[in-house]
């Protein structure tokens, strides 16, 4: 919980303004020149120029102790608010570097799972390892993003597919959020129904079952999640055994979430909306109706520009019809070792620029005060008002808009959580 002081920034991008941002709030940039801000308790205190921060500070004789501040001259750079990765499946084990050849022969990524490979392949690394290993990797994944910017996280189980693994999943994420506790928030999120196990290939049913009489009771008891999650896609979970699924999430308190059209249209996103599920992810394949269902709900559009990119899809998420019908748009890595394997949210936004075409301001947007409003922090985090966590990120840039046109580069020159300095560039 740090004080902290940062002044002369080239610009300091808020993102500021009562999310989730839609339309031409979301396309507008509250960008102040030569700007600076006051963190103090960890909290952000004052945001202007820093003409009017000096004049604060000169007059602020309520402040506790000015020496208790500490100083940053951020010249020449950019200030933004920490990004926010709201759609992770960080914590696994084992890599999957195979099947990139396979897909790149045309393999599809259903039929890779099909045989045993994909999510089912991680499965087994996950089943075999050690939780405290497990929590280890996951650590080191969080600093990694955190060393891209990132500071508030979400990570979905999923790699268990039984009861036992599942909580073993949880447990190594909350032991992972406590290593890196005062750098990274973390979310969690229970996604017991991601695949269907090979020890239920003939019984569906009782794996649904499963889920929801064994798995979603224990995981809310122990308090191991705050969502539910669903990959509901044809050749995986029907729409109806999701709706099942996280109704029975929500009786036990975990707010529902849903992976939806990221392969074909199969009644995910009507699943979803209904439920008034917090956010609806990948969308690659969502028709027009679907859209305009959708900017007529509360549920955000969390979008994932780097798996349609590593999948090879052919397509984005038509992401600017999303927009300008009026959705709640954000986007996120999906960093996970099979669809795609990236930490990188500076190099998500070039893409989501690039490949769904959202301007640098929708796409900054889309990674902050959006993102955080699609894991329910939208009050807490992802923008640089006052009251708000002191997250922020310095970055080496004449001009925010280099976060997209300058890509596939870390231009993070630190990285502050909760008003503390908790990463600089080597
Ligand atoms: O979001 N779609 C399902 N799950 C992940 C992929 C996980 C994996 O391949 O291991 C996704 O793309
Ligand atoms: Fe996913």
């Amino acid at each position: 919980m740090g004080n902290l002081i940062i002044k002369n920034a080239r610009q300091l991008v808020t993102c500021a303004g009562v999310p989730p941002k839609r339309g031409l709030d979301l396309s507008t940039p509250q960008i102040i020149e030569d700007g600076a801000i006051i963190i103090q308790g960890g909290i952000v205190d004052m945001v202007g120029t820093t003409e009017e921060i000096e004049d604060r500070l000169a007059h602020g004789h309520w402040y506790e102790d000015p020496e208790e501040f500490t100083t940053i001259d951020a010249s020449g750079q950019v200030v933004v608010p920490g990004f926010v990765d709201p759609h992770t499946h960080a914590c696994f084990t084992g890599h999957r570097h195979q099947e990139v050849e396979w897909r790149l022969q045309g393999k599809p990524y259903l039929e890779i799972m099909a045989e045993g490979g994909g999510i089912l392949r991680t499965v087994q690394h996950v089943r075999d390892a050690d939780e405290g290993a497990l929590a280890e990797e996951t650590y080191q994944r969080l600093m990694l993003m955190l060393s891209l910017g990132t500071t508030t996280v979400e990570i979905k189980s999923g790699y268990g597919l039984d009861t036992e693994t599942e909580l073993k999943q949880l447990r190594a994420i909350a032991k992972a959020a406590v290593m890196a506790e005062e750098r990274m928030t973390v979310v969690p999120t229970f996604l017991g129904a991601h695949a269907l196990p090979v020890e239920f290939r003939d019984r569906r049913e009782q794996f649904i079952d499963l889920v929801c009489k064994e798995m979603i009771p224990r995981v809310a008891e122990a308090k191991l999640a705050r969502f539910c999650d669903v990959f509901c896609e044809t050749g995986v979970f029907t729409a109806e055994e999701s709706s099942r699924i996280l109704r029975t999430a929500k009786e036990a308190g975990l707010r529902p979430k849903i992976h939806a059209d990221e392969i074909d249209e199969c009644g995910a996103l009507d699943v979803g909306v209904e439920l008034e599920a917090v956010s609806a992810d990948h969308l690659l394949v969502t028709s027009p109706e679907g859209i305009a269902k959708l900017a007529d709900s509360e549920t955000c559009a969390v979008l994932l520009p780097g798996t349609a990119f590593c999948l090879q899809a052919g397509r984005f998420a038509p992401a600017r019809q999303m927009i300008d019908a009026g959705c709640a748009v954000a986007i996120a890595t999906d960093c996970n070792p099979g669809s795609c394997y990236t930490e990188s949210m500076p190099l998500t936004m070039g893409l989501a620029a690039f490949g769904m075409g959202l301007t640098p301001a929708e796409a900054l947007h889309a990674a902050t005060i959006n993102a955080a409003h699609a894991i329910a922090l939208g009050d807490e985090v992802g923008s640089l008002e006052d009251g708000k966590s002191g997250d922020l990120v310095l970055l080496e840039m004449p001009d925010y808009r280099h976060l997209v046109y300058h890509f596939g580069i870390n231009q993070v020159g630190m990285v502050v959580k909760k008003g503390e300095i908790v990463h600089v560039r080597d």
